[in-house]
């Protein structure tokens, strides 16, 4: 993808990555499969810091794109799947001292990979657990990965939740490894999704993530994390002033008295009546504030208009 102003000497890795045809390697119809040239920039990357022939290990090989990519180039390589019934939050990694491992995760909930699995297999499917415990693997996934790999990627998606109209970002939940070197943002080129058609106001997700760790993990040696995000329900009026509250609760009135303001303060923000023993006395006190900056103006005493 053309970016213009940007000098030629650059190369062609930029956080912008766009692989349109998705190539040879891999098994095309592979559900969420991707372009093996994007395991070839990152390649390239690690060759011009001066690993010659990266050591790479894929455990959700899936088409076995990552396999293919190594093949052609010659490079070290070992990849599973839970399809050969390896567990790649539960059971060992295949060897430690990778240089790089790839961790392109199910797309949560809109690719159902286990369905052809064994019944005893299919909970075990990243894709089938519930967004917690998803998050929860994968956090733990990327430490194991950077415990046994000098760098790993991370590549994962953006999921729009049904008629709510939000995503959900594992990027944004998981646990950070080691130092970010890049976070990438990867055009998603001939989703399954974009042949849906989806009724009201949906904005089209065509990217996904794509970080690049760099651990330097070391037997005893240190390894710092991002701890995972949280959730946590806040109190949002709290973070609404006195002063903007009566601003506008204000608008629309003529006459301003601090009996009316008090009115519409407990209509429109109750949550701040709730925190003072002496809300009318706030009322009067925040009226008099708006005065003094020339917010308001007094007309007659407890009789305000605003200025503008
Ligand atoms: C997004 S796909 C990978 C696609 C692959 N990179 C390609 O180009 O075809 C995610 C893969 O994770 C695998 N998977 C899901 N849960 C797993 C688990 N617990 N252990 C190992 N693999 C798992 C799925 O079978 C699927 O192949």
């Amino acid at each position: 993808m053309e970016i213009h102003g940007l000098n030629d000497s650059f190369g062609e890795l930029t956080t912008l990555i766009s692989v349109p045809e998705r190539g040879k390697y891999g098994n095309a119809n592979y559900r969420g499969n991707y372009a093996g040239d994007v395991l070839g920039k990152l390649v390239s990357y690690l060759k011009r810091t001066g690993i010659q022939a990266p050591y790479i290990y894929d455990p959700m090989e899936g088409g076995k794109t990552s396999r293919d990519v190594c093949t052609a180039l010659g490079l070290p390589y070992v990849g599973d799947d839970i399809h050969n019934g390896f567990d790649v939050v539960n059971d060992d990694f295949h060897d430690t001292g990778f240089d790089l491992t790839v961790l392109h995760y199910p797309y949560w909930n809109m690719i159902d990979y286990a369905a052809d699995l064994p019944k005893h297999m299919q909970s075990m499917d990243m894709s089938r657990m519930d967004w917690k415990t998803f998050i929860a693997a994968v956090s733990h996934v990327n430490v194991k990965a950077a415990a046994h790999s000098r760098y790993v990627a991370v590549l994962v998606g953006d999921m729009v939740v049904k008629g709510k109209g939000y995503i959900k970002s594992i990027q944004r939940e998981m646990a950070w490894i080691g130092a970010p070197v890049r976070h990438f943002t990867k055009v998603q080129h001939n989703a399954m999704s974009y042949r849906s058609s989806y009724k009201g106001n949906f904005i089209p997700v065509v990217t996904e993530h794509l970080l690049l760790f760099k651990t330097d993990y070391k037997p005893e040696g240190e390894l710092w994390i991002l701890v995972p995000g949280q959730y946590k329900k806040i109190d949002a009026d709290n973070y609404v002033t006195w002063k903007n509250a009566i601003k506008h609760v204000t608008k629309g009135l003529e006459v301003i008295t601090p009996e009316k303001v008090f009115e519409r303060v407990k209509k429109q923000f109750p949550s701040k009546l709730r925190k003072t023993n002496t809300p009318e006395a706030t009322v009067r006190r925040t009226l008099q504030e708006l005065e003094s900056e020339g917010f308001l103006r007094r007309k007659v005493r407890g009789f305000y208009e605003r200025v503008s």
